[in-house]
């Protein structure tokens, strides 16, 4: 076999596990088998599924390593699959294959007629990004990223009531994080899909600081009102079909002495091909979803999820900022941005 044939045969391997991974999760199944083994019978009955599916999902499983021989769930394997905002949590991976699988379909009719595909199409994309991003928020957002800029994290600490506006909000779990890390302050969500905006305000609610955090559905790009400490976007801004229009409207709305700070995908400078994992993995959701979801937007720019360093500085200056720099902020996926 070719090095490319194996290469080919190893990613169906992982494409087709990572299926039958959202079928123990969309069904129960892995919750079902947390409190211990048990029997095709019992797992059938446990989560309402038919028994011999339920036996050749738990043999599979097992054959896969995601389960024990004796069909047993073990803690490590539970907080990768289960553990939604866990640091080990990594179970979106499943809801983004098959989300973008789902969709696939009107991406090939999108590269036909050059339409785009609305972000709101992709529902399980949607939790799939949710899912993948909510960990790093809950664990480092306020531990490491925002005191990486003390000036930052100082004034969100200090108990004066500080407003942060979280453009591209997506299902909240950013705003939320900001407002129970830091008691005194507000956040405003805003984010073009509703769907994602109802999602938030159920997070908020949940997580007891719907008081302090208000979201509305919205482009960032259009009227901004209000005043704001901190305005922050997160993997957002190069699916944004105005990104300039987003950062001239967030340089708007500052207080004096605010600024912006932005996370989005760390990748090269350039072009560089073959690219690294995470750059790989990163245009593959732009071919399929992130290009075309900026597409419906009737973008004036539709830049794809590949958003280079130099590219978001330029747009920054573009915006009006003299000073946009990149942080020096370690992150796998991430790099880091602050705007003045
Ligand atoms: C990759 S998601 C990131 C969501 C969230 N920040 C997170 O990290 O989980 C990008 C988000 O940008 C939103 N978005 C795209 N274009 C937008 C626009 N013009 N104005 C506001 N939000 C936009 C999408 O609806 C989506 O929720």
């Amino acid at each position: 076999m070719t090095d490319l044939a194996e290469r080919m045969l190893g990613a169906l391997i992982g494409a087709v596990e990572l299926c039958t991974v959202e079928l123990g999760r969309k069904l129960g199944l892995y919750a079902a088998l947390r409190d211990g083994p048990l029997t095709p019978a019992e797992l059938a009955k446990a989560a309402g599924i038919d028994e011999r599916y339920a036996r050749e999902w738990l043999e599979q499983q097992a054959a896969a390593g995601f389960l024990t021989p004796s069909f047993e769930l073990t803690p490590d394997v539970a907080s990768v699959l289960l553990d939604e905002g866990g640091p080990d949590y990594a179970g979106a991976a499943a809801e983004f294959a098959v989300g973008v699988a789902l969709l696939t379909p009107r991406v090939i009719e999108a590269f036909r007629t050059g339409e785009g595909v609305p972000y709101s199409e992709y529902a399980d994309v949607r939790h799939g990004i949710a899912g993948f991003n909510r960990p790093m928020f809950d664990h480092l957002l306020t531990t490491e990223w925002l005191p990486a800029v003390p000036e930052v994290d100082a004034l969100l600490r200090s108990g004066s009531g500080a407003a942060v506006l979280d453009l591209g909000c997506g299902m909240g779990y950013s705003s939320v994080a900001l407002a129970v890390a830091y008691p005194s302050i507000t956040v405003r969500g805003v984010d073009l899909d509703p769907d994602s905006i109802a999602a938030a305000r159920s997070v908020a609610a949940a997580a007891g600081v719907a008081d302090r955090v208000s979201f509305a559905v919205g482009d960032a790009a259009g009227a901004l009102s209000g005043s704001y400490d901190l305005v922050t976007i997160f993997e957002a801004l190069h699916d944004m079909g105005d990104p300039v229009g987003v950062l001239r409207a967030a340089r708007g709305v500052l207080a004096p002495g605010g600024s912006v700070f932005i996370a989005d995908e760390r990748v090269a400078d350039t072009f560089t091909a073959p690219a690294g994992e995470v750059e790989r993995l990163q245009y593959a959701f732009s071919v399929l979803h992130c290009l075309p979801a900026t597409r419906a937007e009737n973008p004036v720019i539709a830049n794809g999820t590949i958003l280079r360093a130099p590219t978001l500085l330029g747009w920054a200056r573009d915006a009006g900022f003299g000073s946009p720099s990149v942080l020096d902020i370690e992150n796998e996926f991430w790099r880091f941005y602050r705007l003045r």
